[in-house]
């Protein structure tokens, strides 16, 4: 794939990149939501009736981060972002760290951060690599309650203006490991100008894959390397 040297470029990523380091996506067998509603445990209404069951389910998803460690996928999306002259921007809907941890800097969490937690008083949002529930107070005002730094259904994701900017700007928009049932990230790829490129790599066709003019199928830890490479190798 060949692109002008200073054009940029949007990548949205998904829990499929995550998968071969060890963490489970949401939707395929054994996918996180088989064993909870996502009603019950991804919702504003879910965190006001049952707090300490929704803590439970983050907790459980911000201690499993330290075992696991970046794939070759990660790494070389950061390696896009550091040789590549025009701008990447790497919109994530993954809420670990390891885009953070593969070096990747000019980056979206637009489903929010494990990582981080919110207060539900004066609207901080603090590093929270820890357990939380509903004891947990704001270190910044030292009243409010914390909430998981997430962006639940029915909320609005983070940061749409600086992606929706970018998106019409790209030449080119590459979708990886997401299987296109939410939204807004569904809707990125309709998103784009009239000459981007747009192609889709993942296991499997997404349920928006008609939308993209190219796909590469395959684990991202394969496709993703060699797609960095072909676009720095011709530049
Ligand atoms: P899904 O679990 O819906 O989809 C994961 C996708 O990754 C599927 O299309 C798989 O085919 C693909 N996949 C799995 N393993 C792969 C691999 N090794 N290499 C390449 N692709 C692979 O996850 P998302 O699309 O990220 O939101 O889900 C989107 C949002 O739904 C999440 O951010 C989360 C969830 O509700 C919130 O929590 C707000």
């Amino acid at each position: 794939m060949t692109l002008p040297r200073a054009a940029s470029i949007v990548i949205l990523t998904g829990a499929g990149i995550s998968a071969e380091s060890g963490l489970r996506t949401f939707r395929d067998a054994n996918g996180l939501w088989e064993n909870h509603r996502v009603e019950d445990v991804a919702t504003p209404e879910a965190f006001h009736h049952n707090p300490a069951l929704v803590h439970r389910f983050y907790n459980e998803r911000r201690r499993s981060l330290p075992s696991v460690q970046p794939n070759a996928a990660h790494l070389a999306l950061a390696r896009l972002e550091r040789e590549r002259p025009g701008e990447v921007l790497l919109v994530t809907q993954n809420v670990d760290d390891l885009h953070d941890r593969a070096g990747s800097r000019n980056l979206v969490h637009m489903h929010g951060e494990l990582l981080k937690g919110r207060c539900l008083a004066c609207r901080a949002v603090l590093d929270w690599p820890g357990d939380m529930d509903a004891d947990s107070r704001c270190p910044a005002c030292r009243r409010g309650q914390l909430r998981p730094h997430i962006v639940w259904f029915g909320e609005v994701p983070l940061e749409m203006e600086r992606i929706y900017r970018a998106l019409e700007g790209c030449a080119l928009f590459a979708a990886i490991g997401t299987s296109g049932h939410v939204y807004p990230a569904a809707g990125f790829v309709e998103a784009v100008g009239p000459e981007a490129r747009t192609v889709e790599l993942n296991l499997e066709p997404s349920r928006v894959a008609d939308a993209f003019q190219e796909h590469r199928s395959g684990p991202a830890t394969e496709l993703v390397p060699a797609f960095v490479a072909e676009l720095l190798a011709r530049r």
